[in-house]
């Protein structure tokens, strides 16, 4: 835990091996909606914003649970006394387990309860397919593995 890298297969830049995987077109994914997929035998959740995607692997940070199996939605905000601001709908995601909460754009863990944050996994779409992993393939430098 605590190691920003990759897991095994996705991203790889030092092999010849595939460092990405079609998962399916634009049109599989609802938006707002944590799609589980298998990428090169691991479980990663993606997630439709409107043309953007987010993926995560799916385990969290703090006991391992199925972080993806949780609920997306928003959270209360800092507020002045005698006020209620929800906001970031969308973008939280709320382990099943203990209910920690983590924003989908960073991974890191609303109101820095922990510095231990989600893995995220580079998503990008071509030709209206959507691929997780590398987009520039082995040459690209990012997301080194082991
Ligand atoms: S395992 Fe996710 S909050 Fe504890």
């Amino acid at each position: 835990m605590g190691s920003d890298r990759l897991p095994a297969g996705i991203g790889m830049t030092d092999q010849v091996a595939p460092s990405r995987e079609r998962i399916g077109a634009v049109g599989d994914f609802r938006d707002s909606e944590v799609k589980v997929c298998s990428v090169f035998g691991r479980s990663v959740g993606v997630i439709r914003k409107g043309d953007e995607f987010f993926g995560i692997l799916n385990v969290c940070p703090h006991r391992g649970a199925g972080v993806c199996e949780g609920v997306l939605g928003g959270t209360m905000l800092p507020s002045a006394p005698d006020t209620f601001n929800f906001g970031m709908d969308g973008f939280v995601l709320r382990c099943p387990w203990h209910k920690w909460q983590f924003d989908i754009r960073t991974g890191k863990t609303m109101n820095q309860i922990d510095d231990r944050s989600l893995k995220l996994v580079p998503v990008h779409v071509e030709d209206d397919q959507v691929y997780v992993g590398s987009e520039t393939g082995p040459s690209s430098g990012a997301g080194e593995d082991e």
